[in-house]
């Protein structure tokens, strides 16, 4: 079975659950692992994206797009959430760009640390808004963040990528 694995990562936690699909899969014919790329021509893609203003990055949707009666699974890390109702509306809006000729796998998301800018932007808007109770949920859901991917989100990849392609 031929796989191809398509990735965008800015900061490398995507990449870390790209590396650990490719790692898993092994004993397959991985025929591509890298940028998102239209050409390749494999019997199943795993596409994965950050998340960047609560959608897949524009270099993953363009080649979705273009994908026509592909096996097709899903991953992404995303700074947010960490709830499985949050990925899932992520997954709903990635699925928009995909054809219905193409048949789709599944999905894996898990969360990802953000950069440290952010945390630094909390900290001046918790300042200048000390009574903003959601300002201090985002400063708590940084926290978490930055411990993900960890390694159970790997171990839960690897199972994902198993079940995928049986
Ligand atoms: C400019 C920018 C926008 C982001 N927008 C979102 C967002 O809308 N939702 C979300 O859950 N995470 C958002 N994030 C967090 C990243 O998606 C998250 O840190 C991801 O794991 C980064 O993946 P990478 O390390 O593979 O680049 C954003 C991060 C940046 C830098």
């Amino acid at each position: 079975m031929k796989i191809a694995i398509m990735y965008k990562s800015v900061t490398g936690n995507t990449k870390k659950i790209a590396e650990q699909i490719k790692n898993t899969l092994m004993n397959e014919e991985i025929i591509y692992f890298g940028d998102p790329n239209i050409k390749i021509d494999a019997d199943i893609y795993f596409f994965g994206s950050w998340t960047f203003k609560g959608d897949i990055v524009k270099e993953i949707a363009d080649v979705l797009k273009n994908l026509k009666n592909k096996k097709i699974a899903i991953f992404g890390t995303a700074g947010f959430g960490g709830s499985q109702e949050y990925f899932d509306k992520l997954y709903k809006r990635a699925k928009t760009n995909i054809d219905s000729s193409n048949h789709l796998l599944g999905y894996f998301y898990c969360q990802g640390k953000m950069p440290m800018t952010v945390r630094d932007k909390y900290i001046d808007l918790i300042k200048q808004n000390p009574e903003d109770k959601n300002l201090q949920v985002s400063l708590d859901n940084f926290d978490k963040a930055l411990m993900h991917p960890d390694k159970e989100d790997l171990d839960n990849v690897s199972a994902w990528a198993k079940a995928i392609i049986k």
